[in-house]
Order: structure tokens, then C-alpha cells, then sequence
């Protein structure tokens, strides 16, 4: 079967990798793909938020399958178009996405269905939550209602951020609506969940770096690394959240008339002390795809046939397949650019990647990188590789994934050093 994935990143190109080598896949394409995914993938330039150009894609090519990987293009509406159309396609349709692009509608589904999370409130002006935080004070949290690329969310830990938070929220991120939840303590765990409309599948559990900084300091990103799987749960604590924190989405979402198909993302708030768990753990937020880098940290481990389980998430097998994991940990650490968050260099030479393609139990995955006029691979600015190892134990998988880093040379990378530690 051909299959089709949208995106561009080191999570899509994960998600090629993997299907490649499954003996039921013919050919992998992906729009619009980058130089990295090009060695694993016939890449088809279309945007991913270029809805009928990429079902016209679909159809040329004879895809039998499509696997959606960035949020843009859930909201874009490429699931609709491609479910009109008679298309199997991996994700969820626009207004099943909401649990991701609308913080105010999440919280109202998980309410309805009873799963545990943080006390809030929505604002809808200025002056009103302004109010709100004058009289609860810091330690609070607001979030931006809509997509914000991960800057519209504010941990106020200080009273004093506050005026430059509403500042952030009532100028660039213009919100319309400001969620305000109470601050939760803990670790944070990323338990990813396959689903076909009525049942889920848990995958591995994983637990991404948000901060830039080691320590967890510095501003937040998009992810700077992650291990998989993730030490911070149990096996009975993931069936806990399985039960707690996804089923009853599926059936909230199946009764409003909106099914839920895809991956569902549960982003948690564990508590550190044993005895608080699992009745004390609390979700901060779903999204509705794989995380990017836990994806690439999940599939480096999936050792069972990728194309069956989204053969079954796309509605196109009805038994449940079996995920196998290989037995080895994995670590994954990110080479972002210099400047990386706030200003993003592009356009810097990418070398040492054939040495870093020899360290074992490594593969290395493509985000932001892109080719100059002399063909030379360079950075495009943000996130630009991910490397992951595997190894037995933490520390192995860990060395691994740094020793090819240590391979790789871009000018001012930004790259954490206590991924897995
Ligand atoms: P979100 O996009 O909602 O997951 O928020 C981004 C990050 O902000 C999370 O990964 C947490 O690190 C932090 N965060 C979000 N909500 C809370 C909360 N209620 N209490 C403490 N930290 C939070
Ligand atoms: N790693 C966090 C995310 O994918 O949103």
C-alpha cells in the first residue's frame, strides 16, 4: 500500500521511518517533507495546510492511507476533506481537534466526562481577569484560548509577571478568551493514545523537556528531548489514566456526535509522592497528534506492524492490533539553532551527520533543515534535529543519543545536556 504523511518535522519524519519498513507499506510519500524525510520518502511539495491540493496528491498517487502529523492541518480541515472524499486518513476531524485548539472547550469535555484536572475559569476581557489575579495572587496559570504555538501559556509563579503576562495575551497572542487554572505541582507525563471513534490504545508513556535550560530553566519550547518509556509511571498508573483520562473522552466526544479518531495526547500533572497517586493525577491538556520529540522517542520502540494501527485508527480494520515494544529505552535530544526560542537563526551549515549515522543504536530524524543554493544542508531555523538512542537502561540510551549529537556541528546550537538524566 502507498501511504501519505503531512508534515514536515522530525516527528513526521519518524513516522516515515517507521512505515518504510513495514513489508505491507510500497511506498512512503510526504508533503511537504524535508531534506532528511526526502531519504525515506518521496516528497510531494504541497503545504500542509493546503487541503485539496493535498486529496488531489492523494488520489495521483494511489494512496491507500494518509497519516496527519501538525495540528495546522487538523485545523485546516484536511481530515474532513479527505473523510468527504472517501479517504482513510489518520486524525481527527476540525471540531474533534478542539480538544487541542481550544483550551476552553477541552476543559468543558473533560467536565462532562469527569476527568480530573485543574480547577478554571474563562475570561473574556482585560479588566475583569485582572480583577481575578489581584485577588488570587501567584502562584496561577493562563493559557490563551486558541492555538498559540506554545507562547500562550503563562505559569505565573510571581505576582509581579502578571502585567507583562495580560500584556502578552491582549497584544500579539490577541486573545479572545484567557483560561485561569490553578497551579499544579509534580512531573509531567505524556501518555499518547491511539483511537479509532470508541476505544483507545495506550502507547508507550513518554515525558518530554518543555524548558530550554537544564534544571528545567530558561524559556519554554516546543520540546527539547524526551525519553520513552517514561520512568515517572507505572504499568497499573497508565492503566489508570487509560480508564480516567481517555476513554471517557472517547465517550463524551461519540455522544456530542463528534467522534474522536486519532492520537490523543494527554499531557499530565503526576504527583511526586507515591501515596498521591494515581487519584492525584491531573490533566493540564490534550492534543489531538503525536507529541514532537515524543514520537520519534515512541516509534524507535514500536517494534509491531505501524500500518495496522492506522489501518485501525482510520476506521479501516476492525480487531485491535497488539503493539509490541522493543525491549531497549530510548532518549531522544534535540539540536535546536542558535537563538532558539525567541529568535531562531537560519540558514547555518549542517555537517558531521554521515560520522553521527555510525555511532550504534542511533537515528538521527530532520526537523528545520532545509538545502542552500549549493545544495548544502542547512538549519531553517528552530528545532532542526532530533537524535535518539536506544540502549538497556537509561544510561546507555542516553550516551548513545550524545555521542551522535556531540557528531553533529551547527554554529550556536542549542542542545540540553540532562535529557534522561
Ligand atoms: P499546556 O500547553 O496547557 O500543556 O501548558 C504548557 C506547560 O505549562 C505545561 O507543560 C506545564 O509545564 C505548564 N502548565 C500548564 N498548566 C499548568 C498548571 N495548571 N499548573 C502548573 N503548570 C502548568
Ligand atoms: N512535546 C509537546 C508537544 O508535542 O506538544
Amino acid at each position: 500500500m502507498n501511504v501519505l504523511v503531512i508534515g514536515s518535522g522530525a516527528r513526521e519524519h519518524a513516522i516515515c521511518w517507521r512505515l518504510a519498513a513495514s513489508r505491507r507499506v510500497s511506498k512512503v510519500f510526504c508533503a511537504p517533507g524535508n531534506p532528511g524525510i526526502a531519504s525515506v520518502a518521496e516528497i510531494v511539495p504541497v503545504a500542509v495546510t493546503a487541503v485539496s491540493e493535498l486529496l488531489t496528491a492523494a488520489e495521483r498517487l494511489g494512496v491507500g492511507i494518509t497519516v496527519v502529523g501538525p495540528e495546522a492541518a487538523l485545523e485546516a480541515g484536511v481530515v474532513d476533506a479527505f473523510r468527504a472524499a472517501g479517504r482513510a486518513i489518520v486524525g481527527p476531524t476540525k471540531e474533534a481537534a478542539m480538544l487541542e485548539t481550544s483550551k476552553a472547550f477541552a476543559k468543558e469535555i473533560m467536565i462532562a466526562a469527569g476527568v480530573p484536572t485543574a480547577k478554571h475559569e474563562v475570561f473574556h476581557d482585560r479588566a475583569s481577569l485582572e480583577r481575578r489575579c489581584k485577588e488570587q495572587g501567584a502562584p496561577l496559570v493562563l493559557k490563551a484560548d486558541g492555538l498559540a504555538s506554545g507562547k500562550g501559556v503563562f505559569v505565573i509563579e510571581d505576582a509581579a509577571d502578571f502585567p507583562a503576562a495580560l500584556d502578552a495575551l491582549f497584544g500579539p497572542i490577541k486573545a479572545e478568551r484567557v483560561v485561569v487554572e490553578e497551579f499544579l505541582t509534580g512531573v509531567e507525563v505524556s501518555c499518547i493514545f491511539a483511537a479509532n471513534g470508541s476505544e483507545v490504545i495506550p502507547l508507550a508513556p513518554a515525558h518530554d523537556y518543555k524548558r530550554l535550560g537544564e534544571d528545567d530553566r530558561g524559556p519554554n519550547t516546543g520540546g527539547m528531548g524526551s525519553v520513552c518509556p517514561s520512568p515517572r509511571i507505572s504499568e497499573s498508573e497508565l492503566a489508570w489514566i487509560q480508564e480516567h483520562c481517555a476513554a471517557p473522552i472517547l465517550r463524551v466526544m461519540r455522544e456530542r456526535g463528534t467522534p474522536f479518531s486519532g492520537f490523543l495526547y494527554a499531557g499530565l500533572m503526576v504527583p511526586t509522592d507515591p501515596a498521591k497517586r494515581p487519584d492525584g493525577i491531573r490533566v493540564l491538556e490534550y492534543n489531538t497528534r503525536l507529541g514532537d520529540p515524543e514520537c520519534q522517542a515512541i516509534l524507535s520502540r514500536l517494534a509491531s506492524d505501524p500500518l495496522e494501527l492506522m489501518e485501525w485508527i482510520a476506521g479501516e480494520r476492525a480487531t485491535q492490533p497488539k503493539l509490541a515494544w522493543r525491549p531497549e529505552v530510548s532518549t531522544c535530544v534535540v539540536v535546536a539553532s542558535d537563538g532558539y526560542p525567541e529568535a531562531p537563526a537560519k540558514g547555518d551549515q549542517i555537517t558531521g551527520l554521515d560520522l553521527a549515522a555510525l555511532v550504534p543504536s542511533t537515528v538521527v530524524f530532520h526537523a528545520a533543515t532545509t538545502r542552500d543554493s549549493r545544495g548544502n544542508l542547512v538549519s531553517g531555523g528552530g528545532r532542526t534535529l532530533t537524535v535518539v538512542g536506544l540502549g538497556a537502561d537509561y544510561g546507555s540510551a542516553r550516551s548513545a543519543a550524545y555521542k551522535a549529537v556531540d557528531l553533529v556541528q551547527l554554529r550556536g546550537r542549542r542542545v540540553r545536556r540532562d535529557i534522561g538524566a
